[in-house]
């Protein structure tokens, strides 16, 4: 019976051990680092699959419900109520359980070893709220225990790459982790091997935030946001109602949408709707469920624009749909998070005693974190420190297995 250090993700998820004296990530998918956090409902197969057969079975269109950013629900009443998905009657709570089990069996079926304990990564704040992190820790320590861990031990995920990192010879380090669904910080000192970590800070947003604020920037204006619905008499108008391309546009909520009461509320509107077109591209993704197939698109067309690429492909809606999106566009769209992260980085500087010009060493890592917005704002807080870029996608779970092995 071992420890296994398990980063679960709001977008990907990774596990690792210490073997010979060294982190090794172990392959959950094929071909692959990490695993995307993701689950779907076959409803023909009347089975759940996870990670990228998840995704490969949204793309391709295959009967059933997909779900990811489920580490967002964490905390929140969602997490429990039970709904009928598919074939069967579930709460979320028991996806993420299942999705955890699935991630236990593949790396016993890859090192040949049994995991009934776990260092788990957290972020440092799941929630604002301090009771609403607490219930999310324990609905993640709930789900852990139904996957078959015995032992669940849990640490702020910054404070994990800080461990992985390579320390800093002289001065503090900072880790700055921007991932999916939080950036998470952690000032610590120390070289490698010996890290201290001083003081960590959270903020709850992430990657996913920022596909929803693209999505509502660029892509829901084309699907009837901010339109004019008539009225059923008289000639006046009214602006439609925002909540249904709010909740298109978030990850973990687009599953939500997928009932016939709202199906029904937007054909009314469709009916009434100054922009026909918009609407019946809204009738169209909920009717084939397309909500995550969008949130894709958007994702990356993110990741596109920050590399020189300019548009978000909307074809999967409509043939030859796409929106621009340039770097320009990310630079304004996101400023308002990225003086977040900004900020968040300064209070962890702060309750560590610190200043600026005592961090010499940054370690960047979380997906986020290649975006050129992010990289610019710590550059301009902290102009003297060095940059240390490793695996974005690892580093946390790198540092879970070095912890996972010291507690065994
Ligand atoms: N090249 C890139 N440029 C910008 N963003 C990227 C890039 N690659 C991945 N991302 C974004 O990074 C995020 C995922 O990062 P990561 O896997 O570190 O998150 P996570 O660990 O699952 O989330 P969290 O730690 O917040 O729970 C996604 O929002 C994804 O769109
Ligand atoms: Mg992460």
């Amino acid at each position: 019976m071992a420890w296994i250090g398990l980063d679960f993700g709001t977008s990907n998820t990774a596990a690792a051990i210490v073997e010979q004296g060294a982190p090794r990530v172990i392959t959950l998918d094929s071909g692959a680092r990490t695993q995307p956090t993701a689950v779907f409902l076959d409803g023909n197969a009347r089975k759940t699959v996870f990670g990228q057969d998840a995704l490969d079975a949204l793309v391709d269109g295959r009967e059933g419900r997909f779900m990811r950013a489920l580490k967002s629900v964490l905390g929140t009443p969602l997490m429990h109520e039970v709904r009928v998905l598919q074939h069967e009657r579930v709460a979320l709570i028991d996806l993420v359980a299942r999705f955890l089990e699935q991630v236990r069996e593949r790396a016993e079926t890859a090192t040949g070893q049994d995991f009934d304990k776990v260092v788990s990564g957290r972020p440092v704040r799941f929630h604002h709220d301090p009771d609403r992190h607490a219930r999310a820790t324990a609905d993640l320590t709930a789900a852990y225990h139904k996957a078959g861990f015995k032992e669940v031990r849990f640490l702020p995920e910054p404070e994990a790459a800080a461990i992985a990192s390579g320390g800093v010879s002289s001065g503090l380090g900072l880790v700055v982790d921007i991932g999916g669904g939080t950036s998470d910080f952690s000032v610590f000192r120390g070289t490698a091997g010996a890290v201290d970590v001083l003081a960590s800070h959270g903020i709850r947003l992430g990657g996913t935030d920022f596909d929803r604020l693209l999505s509502l920037a660029h892509v829901m204006p084309l699907f009837g946001m901010g339109t004019e619905i008539k009225a059923v008499f008289g000639s006046q108008t009214s602006t439609a109602p925002n909540a249904i391309f709010h909740e298109l546009a978030t990850w973990e909520a687009i599953p939500f949408l997928y009932t016939g009461e709202v199906r029904r509320r937007v054909v009314d509107m469709a009916k009434m709707a100054v922009d026909q077109r918009a609407f019946g591209r809204l009738v169209e993704v909920l009717e084939h469920e397309l909500g995550h197939d969008v949130a894709l698109a958007v994702e990356s067309g993110k990741i596109g624009a920050n590399s020189g690429a300019d548009a978000i492909n909307l074809g999967l809606v409509e043939r030859g749909l796409s929106v621009p999106l340039t770097s320009g566009d990310l630079t304004h769209d996101l400023s308002g998070s990225v003086d977040l992260i900004r900020e968040g980085a300064a209070e962890a500087i702060a309750a560590a005693g610190a200043d600026a010009a005592d961090i010499r060493k940054v370690v960047m890592v979380g997906g986020s974190s290649l975006l050129t917005a992010v990289d610019t704002a710590i550059r301009d807080l902290l102009p003297a420190a060095e940059i240390e870029r490793g695996d974005v996608f690892t580093a946390v779970v790198d540092g879970l297995a070095i912890a996972a092995a010291r507690a065994a």
